[in-house]
């Protein structure tokens, strides 16, 4: 029997019609004389009906053999639902088919959940039945809409003169700030291949090469602590041009962006996005990338504060620390018990207490309330907006701490107050300025704010070596939501320079010679002006899809722990595969 229809497609059109189904047994239903099944396939669901009149008795006991999942094909005769049994939810609901051949394809044991939408099992039992995971039509509608919007990034993109190159899986390591993926290489024994952690040398090298619009679809790994919206292999919509400005590449990408909104989800965003300075959403917001649906701005109390009574305040400021706060509109109702959990929740970020104050008309409550004078509570409420039932909340600390904390405390409160759940609202910004160079502690060394290879200011570059920190670099970053999804670049395209920024980050000639060499070769052969971007598809699908996790969009993600629960990778390797790579493990 060939299959002639989907089980999505059938309606009231097809009454009469002699037609072949294939599909997965939903459930079944039986009703002694009449048995009905829900037959399953990727497009949808259609109504099976055996009936055990004379000439269907022996199919309809067969029929009574099937199981859930067990695969099917069937060949029957459409006809329209008996009145009052139609089911509006489905596009097939006003018909069903009586059934003549039924046969059994494949039978199935007894999947460990049920394939439908509001399956309440845990991730961990949906990763390692991935294949019945993948069945439920969520999933199916997820991967389904990531293949349109890959689609889309290609025909747009095609559109506009890029074409896609490959660039390779083994390579040499490319450094984004994560740990490599090493692979040993058995024909060079004691020698590795690193996984990319992006194809951000080959782009640039196929500037060189003349190429002048590139992209890639591509997987790029790192090896790094995951997290809900990040894996150790990820995909990005690679990008590079050749003799662009900033400008072009952040118009190129809100013209793609406009373009997926509306052909895959018929939504309209607006352009051009805001722009905003990494200082400024660094100092509103506590973070680089800012979730901007709804404010709750930190604002800097310093210089009002400090003529108060309150030691705490007053010692961190003359320690050369800062005060800030934030305004949680409403919420002065909160519980001892829910200020409490706030505080606790400031310090396990790295803040050494959390102070607050309940605004009650042109006062304060609050056990601290009695170390502010009455004009210093008048200018503190003028500054932060504080009405009457709000709660003010302050950190005090160096200027970092503060920063990050509030901006987590921010958005804690945000999400308990579901501020930020408007989520058919896509809200997007570029950052923009970012410091080329940033501080390591730990290695007590400046590093690269994105990576080696993005072009400062020109006119920063004077200040490389005298002022590091104050080098801006020719950088943007995209955010949706609070999400970054996306980061780029103008790029080095002098070998000079690229050796300057490779000192000013510590790496001395040899050691650039050694990793970049061929980098820094390529650069000496006509290197045009060039710079791109890539964006996280993983997390721009996520969002669009209005999910929580890059899981969900990824057929075959692991756990956080960087596991894959269906094949049980990573795995010990046998002993012969050791040897022949040279390599012994230390027990
Ligand atoms: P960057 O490191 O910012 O830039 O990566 C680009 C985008 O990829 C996404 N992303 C991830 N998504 C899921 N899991 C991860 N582990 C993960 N890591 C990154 C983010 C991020 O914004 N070569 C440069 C781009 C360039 O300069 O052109 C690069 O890789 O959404
Ligand atoms: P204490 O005198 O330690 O009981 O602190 C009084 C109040 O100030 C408490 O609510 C503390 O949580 C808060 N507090 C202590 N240190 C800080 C700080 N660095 N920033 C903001 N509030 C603080």
């Amino acid at each position: 029997m060939r299959r002639t229809h989907t089980c999505g497609e059938l309606n009231k059109k097809w009454i009469g019609k002699k037609i072949v189904l294939c599909g997965w047994v939903l459930n079944m239903r039986d009703h002694g004389n009449l048995t009905f099944i829900d037959l399953r396939d990727y497009s949808g669901i259609t109504q099976l009906v055996f009936n055990s009149k004379a000439d269907n008795k022996k199919l309809h006991s067969f029929a009574k053999q099937l199981k859930s999942e067990y695969v099917v094909s069937i060949q029957g005769i459409v006809s329209e639902r008996p009145v009052g049994t139609a089911n509006p939810r489905l596009f097939t609901g006003e018909i069903e088919v009586l059934v003549e051949r039924l046969e059994i394809l494949n039978k199935s044991l007894v999947p460990p959940f049920e394939i439908n939408d509001d399956v309440r099992v845990s991730e961990e039992l949906r990763l390692s039945y991935r294949y019945l995971d993948l069945r439920r039509p969520l999933m199916q509608k997820n991967l389904r809409f990531r293949h349109k919007v890959c689609q889309l990034v290609r025909t747009f993109l095609d559109k506009q003169g890029f074409i896609e190159v490959e660039t390779p899986a083994l390579t040499k390591s490319t450094p984004e700030g994560a740990r490599d993926f090493l692979v040993p290489a058995r024909l060079n024994p004691g020698k590795f291949y690193a996984l990319p952690q992006s194809p951000q040398l080959f782009k640039q090298i196929l500037m060189v090469a003349g190429i002048e619009k590139y992209f890639q679809i591509v997987r790029c790994f790192r090896d790094e602590d995951l997290r809900r919206d990040r894996q150790p292999e990820h995909t990005q919509i690679d990008i590079e041009a050749s003799f662009i400005e900033p400008e072009d590449i952040l118009a190129l990408i809100e013209k793609m962006l406009t373009a997926l909104f509306e052909k895959s989800l018929d939504v309209k965003i607006k352009t051009p996005f805001r722009r905003i300075s990494y200082q400024e959403s660094m100092d509103r917001f506590g973070t680089d990338k800012p979730d901007m649906r709804f404010k709750m701005e930190l604002i800097d109390v310093t210089d009002i504060v400090k003529e108060s009574e309150f030691k705490i305040f007053r010692k961190t400021i003359e320690a050369g620390g800062i005060v800030k706060g934030i305004n949680a509109r409403g919420c002065a109702n909160f519980s001892v018990k829910q200020l409490d959990g706030m505080r606790e929740f400031a310090l396990a970020n790295e803040a050494q207490g959390l102070a607050w104050l309940k605004v009650a008309g042109d006062k304060v409550v609050s056990p601290i309330a009695k170390f502010f004078s009455s004009p210093i509570i008048k200018r503190l409420l003028k500054t932060m907006g504080g009405k009457q039932g709000d709660l003010l909340l302050f950190v005090a600390d160096q200027p970092s701490i503060v920063s990050s904390c509030l901006g987590r405390l921010r958005l804690h409160l945000a999400s308990r107050l579901k501020l930020n759940l408007k989520r058919d609202k896509y809200d997007f910004s570029w950052i923009v300025d970012f410091p080329l160079l940033e501080w390591n502690e730990e290695e007590s060394r400046y590093q690269a704010r994105h990576h080696p290879f993005t072009a400062p200011r020109e006119k920063d570059i004077p200040l490389l070596f005298k002022e590091p920190a104050r080098v801006k670099a020719r950088a943007y970053d995209l955010v949706l939501n609070g999400v970054e999804i996306g980061g780029g670049s103008i790029r080095i395209h002098k070998e000079n320079l690229q050796k300057k920024v490779f000192e000013a980050l510590g790496i001395d000639q040899k050691k650039a010679e050694e990793r970049f060499g061929f980098l820094l070769r390529a650069l000496r052969y006509g290197a045009p002006p060039h710079g791109g971007i890539a964006l996280g598809l993983d997390r721009l699908i996520m969002l669009m899809l209005s999910l929580d996790s890059i899981r969900d969009v990824i057929a075959f993600p692991k756990t956080q722990k960087a596991v894959c629960l269906m094949t049980g990778a990573p795995d010990q390797i046998e002993q012969g595969q050791l040897r022949e790579l040279g390599l012994t493990l230390r027990r």
